[in-house]
């Protein structure tokens, strides 16, 4: 019997798609709606809470209830830091080298936490991360789609984040509602901005919603990859599009289930997508509020898709060679991926 959960831990991968907000497990949360006395959505407060009540949810909009308390929770500089460290420990142990980390500044912005608080956390969260675990952490700071004025701030969030730890930030990201309108033009402009300061652009697209919003994304806000893109299908050309171009998409199967945009991982496009030749890494998303992790991800398409250590080793390669990172470390990791055998 081959032991898939160990060579799947031992493969160097890199992460491209995990929210730090969202990776912040029930434990954590529980020590901080405890430590700040929040009130966490059916589940009370303090010594009566219990979160596992807290963690299932039906739907995008329990989902979103959720991730607002959670973050609700993040009150000091020390609270950033903390939930970094502690993603930055489950990462190594899960064999991640290297994780590009969604974080979303006009969340906490608009309950008034202050920039200079949260970058003190994120820059301390992602010095211990390297020194504790030598897991590299870059920073995506994402808009959300409803709220379109925040896209300047944002991107002022991630140039100061630059100058205070130079190399932190990977680029900008788009996320929330897909399927309400929005106003793009802010959007397009600060997109642009970024690029020009050598900053990459990560929007989620065609998770919510169809293959138009992958259209702007590639048109109008130049991304270098999606984030899920999984409705891909739907339109040949743009098949043909991400396929000529290049442009990955970083797929989540198990958040994709949670939150129906497919009914299972058996019933996941991941496979087709594969067939027609777009380029692809596994990604996470918000693990807990999922139930799942990144080595859960990689053991979940193995089962559903028969997918033995060949195909897995293929997906570690491609996360390390889609990822943003420094030479030198995508060096190391190619390297340490060789050197794993296959299993017996
Ligand atoms: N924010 C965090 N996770 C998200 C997702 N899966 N889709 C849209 N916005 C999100
Ligand atoms: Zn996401």
């Amino acid at each position: 019997m081959v032991d898939l959960d160990a060579f799947v831990r031992a493969l160097p991968k890199a992460e491209l798609h995990l929210h730090l907000e969202g990776s912040v497990t029930p434990a954590m949360a529980g020590r901080l709606a405890r430590r700040h006395r929040v009130e966490m959505p059916g589940a009370g407060l303090g010594e009566t809470l219990d979160l596992r009540q807290a963690f299932p949810f039906v739907d995008f909009a329990g989902f979103l209830r959720l991730y607002l308390a959670i973050a609700r929770c993040l009150q000091q500089a020390g609270d950033f830091a903390e939930i970094a460290e502690d993603l930055g420990r489950r990462l190594h142990e899960q064999g991640v080298g290297y994780a590009e980390v969604t974080f979303t500044p006009a969340l906490h912005r608009s309950r008034g936490i202050d920039d200079a608080m949260m970058i003190e956390g994120l820059v301390a969260g992602r010095r211990a991360v390297l020194e504790r675990h030598d897991v590299l952490l870059r920073w995506v700071f994402d808009v959300v789609r409803i709220f379109p004025e925040q896209a300047e701030p944002t991107l002022a969030f991630a140039l100061a984040m630059e100058r205070v730890d130079p190399g932190a930030t990977v680029g900008l990201g788009l996320a929330g509602p897909e399927d309400r309108p929005h106003d793009v033009a802010p959007l397009v402009e600060a997109f642009a901005r970024a690029r020009a300061e050598g900053l990459r652009s990560l929007p989620h697209a065609g998770e919510l919603a169809g293959p138009e919003r992958i259209w702007e994304a590639l048109r109008k806000l130049g991304a270098d990859r999606i984030g899920h893109g999984v409705r891909c299908l739907d339109d040949p050309a743009l098949v043909e599009f991400l396929r000529e171009r290049e442009v990955p998409l970083e797929v989540c199967p198990s958040s994709n289930v949670c939150l129906g945009v497919c009914g299972s991982i058996a019933e996941h496009p991941l496979p087709r997508i594969m067939e027609a030749g777009v380029a692809v890494s596994l990604g996470s998303d918000d693990p807990p509020l999922f139930g799942t992790d990144l080595v859960q991800e990689y053991l979940r398409v193995a089962e559903a898709f028969g997918w033995g250590p060949p195909r897995l080793r293929a997906l570690a390669a491609a996360s390390i060679e889609h990822a943003f990172m420094p030479a030198e470390r995508a060096t190391s990791m190619r390297a340490a991926l060789a050197a794993i055998p296959d299993p017996e």
